[in-house]
């Protein structure tokens, strides 16, 4: 016969095992989950661009930011970050990053998104580069998990280019 204490405690253990094999599953079916993020970047306006008094460019513009990202949630996402970047070679970098907006999207309901603002983080390049210079838009997210590793990827748009004068 089990006293009661044999059963609590049998009971207690299998919830601590359902729980361990519950977490194992919630990382390991991420593994298997394909999303299908999409996302666009439009500049709507170059509000201006010009050479600061240290000698480095500057430039302000308008975005369009839309996307949606719905698919990389899963049950085991807590939130994900987001963020958009220009990216540009110059003869000193081969990668130039520079973030100029972000965002944490707490729930699947809110990763489908449509953004107009300027751009909330500086755009200065560490020189006098930008005139006429092709640049990569790309949107970056970190998901961040209940349980498991963080994961990382992107989106990149190419095909941008700024002004190749001062305005
Ligand atoms: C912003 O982009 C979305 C999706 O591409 C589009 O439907 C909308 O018309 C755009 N808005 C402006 C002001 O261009
Ligand atoms: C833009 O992205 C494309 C594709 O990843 C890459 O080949 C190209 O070098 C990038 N351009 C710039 C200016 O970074």
């Amino acid at each position: 016969m089990h006293s009661f204490g044999h059963r609590a405690n049998a009971v207690a253990t299998f919830a601590v095992t359902i729980l361990a094999a519950m977490c194992f599953a919630a990382s390991f079916s991420d593994n298997f989950n394909t999303p299908t993020p999409t996302a666009s970047v439009k500049i709507l306006n170059i509000n201006w661009f010009q050479k600061e008094a240290n000698g480095n460019d500057e430039v302000s513009m308008t975005l369009n930011i839309s996307a949606d990202l719905s698919s990389l949630f899963t049950w085991n996402t807590k939130q994900v970050f987001v963020f958009v970047a220009a990216e540009y070679e110059t003869s000193q970098n081969a990668l130039n990053q520079v973030s100029l907006w972000d965002g944490i999207i707490p729930a699947k309901e809110h990763a489908k998104f449509l953004i107009h603002t300027t751009n909330k983080y500086r755009f200065i390049d560490q020189g006098s580069n930008l005139k006429g210079k092709e640049f990569n838009l790309t949107m970056h997210w970190h998901i961040m998990p209940k349980t498991g590793k963080m994961f990382a990827d992107k989106i990149v748009m190419t095909g941008y280019r700024l002004p190749e004068q001062y305005r």
